[in-house]
Order: structure tokens, then sequence, then C-alpha cells
């Protein structure tokens, strides 16, 4: 078994949107400022109880909170967040509900709304209000009292099932 002391730093791998970056880290530091000093600042922090789900990315194919996860613990593992979504400057289909149907305002929630909505529709790809509320319970928003993001959720369901989205 590796024993990193708390003064030493451990090396790591993280594949982030499909670039591979090593880094040396601390074992107390969290994933969340990690990403953000490696450039993905699109990657928020709106808490510090795991509450907010700002800092939402999805790590192996699921949402996690990256404010909870120590970066040590993420080491080998693939991740996204809302940088690597669009394809060629081309918006992803979710992208382009929460424009269309005004799902954003100060866009500060943005960032890990869309990527637990991706989450969400790859886990049912056809949900109705009710489990789209559960769906992204975990997300907060101040600023548009959600209901443009269900709408903005119903309708990447809708365009997502059409083959008009291929790369997804
Ligand atoms: S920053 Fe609030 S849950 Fe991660
Ligand atoms: S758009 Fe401002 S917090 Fe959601």
């Amino acid at each position: 078994m590796k024993i990193i002391e708390k003064d030493q730093k451990a090396k790591i791998t993280l594949k982030v949107n499909g670039e591979v970056h090593q880094v040396e880290v601390e074992p107390r530091r969290l994933l969340v400022h990690v990403l953000r000093e490696l450039g993905y600042t699109g990657v928020h922090i709106g808490c510090d109880t795991s509450n907010c789900g700002a800092c939402t990315v999805i790590l192996n194919g699921r949402s996690v909170k990256s404010c909870t996860l120590l970066a040590v613990e993420a080491d080998g593992s693939e991740i996204l967040t809302v940088e690597g979504l669009s394809k060629d400057g081309k918006l992803h289909p979710i992208q382009e509900a929460f424009w269309d149907n005004h799902g954003l305002q100060c866009g500060y929630c943005t960032p890990g709304m869309i990527m637990e909505a991706y989450w969400l529709l790859k886990e049912n790809p056809d949900p109705t209000e009710e489990e789209i509320r559960e769906g992204i319970s975990g997300n907060l928003c101040r600023c548009t009292g959600y209901q443009n993001i269900i709408k903005a959720i119903k309708d990447a369901s809708l365009r997502l099932s059409q083959k008009a989205y291929p790369h997804q």
C-alpha cells in the first residue's frame, strides 16, 4: 500500500474532456479546486456542505459533486465537464435547449445543472416532469425558479431522441 504523508504530494492522472493531465496534489486537495486550477473554471463552488451541486461533473460515467471528493480519490478517472460538451463549436442539444428555453439567468448553477441533466437523460431518456424534478434535486438554483430548467430538460430529451443529433 502506498502511503502519502500529510506534507507530501501525490502524483495523479486525470483525463478531463479527453485530455490527460498529470498533477501533483496534497492528499487533502478537493477535486473541485484541482479541476478549476487546470482551467475548467466552469466547475463552480456554491457551498461548503455538499448541497448545491454547482460543482457537478461526470466521473467515470456518473454524476458526482466534485467538492466532496478528494483529487487523489479521482486518480486515473475520466471526467467530463461542461467545457467538454460542445463539439467543434456546436452546442450539445442540452446546451441548446437551456438557451432556447431560458433555463438560466446568472449562469452560476448552469454548468452543474447541465451535467446533471446530461447524466439524468443518459439514465432515463424520456423522463416525466416529476422524474426531472427529482433528478435535479441535488442542484440548487437561486434565479430561475426551476420551471424553465424543467422545460429545457424535457426539450433536450426530445432533441436527443431525434436522429438530428447523431453525436450523442
Ligand atoms: S459546491 Fe455545493 S455541492 Fe459542491
Ligand atoms: S441561473 Fe442563477 S443560480 Fe441558477
